[in-house]
């Protein structure tokens, strides 16, 4: 991970922005206590979804007040974890867990935060599987429920709420499903407002795409996304929160991975590396594209060759990139996977046996181990056999 790319991501995005907005990073595209602490510094809180990154992000040290709980299943030690730390918002999701949240809160002598996460039926322009704000989606109250919820919301005993939600998917690069989204939602808190509904505060989510291409953002998209914003939910007046994840982390990140073999099959040229679907899921489970280039840069582009990138796990899936072209290369040599740094090792597991790798903040001329490859021993630490077994 590159941390001036990081720090930078976190200040251009920041500056896209008027002074009603907060920020609280998707801590589930990466997280490091290294990230924790500069967002602390630079004023942003956090978005968690499980109590797992809640605890982490408290013990690396953010502010729990800045901290906003998404998630449409928070657990009841989730929730009663939320109100122990005192957390800024949880963003509830259904009138079962409005009903879940308020007993516990009405037993634990405490008033939750809250926002009602608004399902606003909109189609973005993104994966089948990161686009959230369609009715069939799990996510959020539909929007004909909204208002109801809403009155109810403003009614419980242990419950303090403060306005709205949307998150309506990941990787757009279009504004068109924003402003559809942005529009809806100005519509419902004046409306909510007309029902002597007090709506404070209004979080847009996250979802802007980066270009993998070029393994860049477009900062022209992020400054017209704030202008989107001014245009139509500024003048509500309300706190304005943005959960971007991706934009701030992903182009952070490269894979560096050894070629094993250059094998041969059936007029095909596959380079075999020691990198796989379980450390970068991304192109096995989305058909993502993520640039592959070699490490050392090969002065001899006249002889290109036409390789298949895979790693080495029993699945026919375990592909990083089909047909692309480039100069020779052999065993040994190393290639780096860009755009990794959002949704890699987060999403990372130990399929096939396979040890978790190290990770590393490079600063300029400095690096630093920010996490250990994890023993191999963990693979079978945690397992016993049953007694009833002889
Ligand atoms: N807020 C909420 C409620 C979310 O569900 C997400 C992402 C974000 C914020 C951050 O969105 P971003 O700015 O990163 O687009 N694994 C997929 C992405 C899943 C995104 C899930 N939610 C991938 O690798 O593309």
């Amino acid at each position: 991970y590159d941390w001036k790319h990081l720090k930078d991501n976190i200040d251009y995005f920041s500056e896209a922005f008027g002074s009603h907005t907060l920020f609280r990073y998707a801590a589930k595209a990466f997280i490091c206590k290294a990230l924790v602490k500069e967002l602390h510094d630079k004023e942003w809180g956090v978005d968690v979804v499980s109590g797992g990154e809640l605890k982490k992000c408290i013990t690396a040290g953010a502010n729990p007040e800045k901290i906003v709980f998404s998630g449409v299943g928070k657990t009841t030690e989730e929730l009663e974890l939320s109100l122990e730390m005192g957390i800024g918002q949880i963003n509830v999701e259904s009138k079962e867990e409005l009903h879940a949240l308020n007993k516990i809160a009405i037993k634990m002598n405490k008033k939750a935060n809250i926002a009602l996460r608004v399902n606003p039926d909109i189609t973005a322009n993104t994966h089948e599987k990161i686009s959230t704000g369609k009715k069939q989606d799990k996510f959020g109250i539909l929007w004909d429920d909204i208002i109801d919820a809403y009155h109810l919301a403003d009614k419980l005993e242990g419950i303090k709420i403060n306005g709205l939600a949307i998150h309506i998917g990941s990787q757009i690069l279009e504004l068109g499903p924003f402003e559809i989204a942005f529009n809806k939602i100005s519509g419902l808190v004046k409306e909510l407002r007309n029902q002597k509904l007090s709506v404070d505060t209004i979080d847009l989510g996250g979802g802007l795409g980066i270009d993998y291409e070029n393994n860049s953002q477009n900062a022209k998209l992020a400054v017209d996304y704030g202008k989107l914003i001014e245009k139509t939910v500024y003048p509500l007046g309300c706190k304005i929160l943005l959960e971007p994840g991706r934009f701030i982390a992903a182009n952070s990140g490269i894979l560096i991975t050894k070629i094993i073999y250059d094998k041969k099959a059936d007029k095909r040229n596959f380079l075999i590396v020691d990198a796989a679907m379980n450390d970068l899921l991304r192109p096995a489970l989305y058909n993502a594209y993520h640039s592959i280039v070699p490490v050392e840069e090969n002065t001899d582009q006249l002889n290109k060759i036409c390789y298949d990138i895979v790693g080495p796990i029993c699945e026919t899936g375990d592909i990083f990139a089909k047909n692309l072209s480039l100069p020779t290369l052999k065993s040994n040599d190393l290639l780096a996977l860009r755009s990794v740094g959002a949704y890699g090792s987060v999403m990372s597991s130990q399929y096939n046996g396979r040890q978790l790798i190290p990770e590393v903040l490079v600063n300029d001329k400095e690096f630093s181990l920010i996490r250990s490859r994890p023993p191999v021993e963990d693979l079978w630490h945690y397992e016993s056999i049953p007694t009833w077994i002889k």
